[in-house]
């Protein structure tokens, strides 16, 4: 019977998968950092959440982190772990900025149509006072001539 041996190089793969993600998320960092609307920062947020929550998981398996760093240098498990244990605050922080985004903007976009209903009422009633008025001047203007 023939014997694959294709199971091998299986940690390279999981070390260049980490490496990418890492870039990804370098690019993202920088996209968000240097945005000041929110309205651009939401869907980025969203984006980071999802990445990350990706990325902690291939980190955290069984092939991840541990595999590739116990099989060459157990001596740094230790830190391993102490990165490990960061991922679920820096999720939690994700997903909270994520809904802190959204809520500002919803709250923001609907004060701003509410004032503007508002504004264009009280508008039209102004105007609408006016032209009476006017009309009302009109009309005893030609009575007062006729
Ligand atoms: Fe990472
Ligand atoms: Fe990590």
């Amino acid at each position: 019977m023939h014997t694959d041996e294709t199971e091998g190089p299986r940690a390279p793969d999981a070390q260049a998968l980490i490496a990418e993600e890492h870039e990804r998320l370098r690019v993202l960092l920088d996209r968000l950092n240097a945005s000041d609307d929110l309205r651009e920062i939401l869907p980025r947020l969203i984006e980071l959440k999802d990445l990350l929550a990706v990325h902690f998981a291939h980190e955290e398996a069984p092939d991840g982190m541990h595999a590739l760093i116990g099989d060459t240098a157990p001596r740094l498990l230790t830190r391993v772990d102490r990165l490990m244990k960061e991922h679920e605050g820096f999720l939690r922080s994700a997903i909270e900025l994520t809904s802190r985004t959204r809520s500002c903007l919803d709250e923001t976009v609907a004060g701003i149509r509410t004032d503007i209903r508002k504004l264009s009422a009280e508008l039209s009633d102004h105007d609408r006072a006016e032209t009476e008025i006017l009309n009302d001047a009109l009309l005893t203007d030609i009575g007062g001539n006729g």
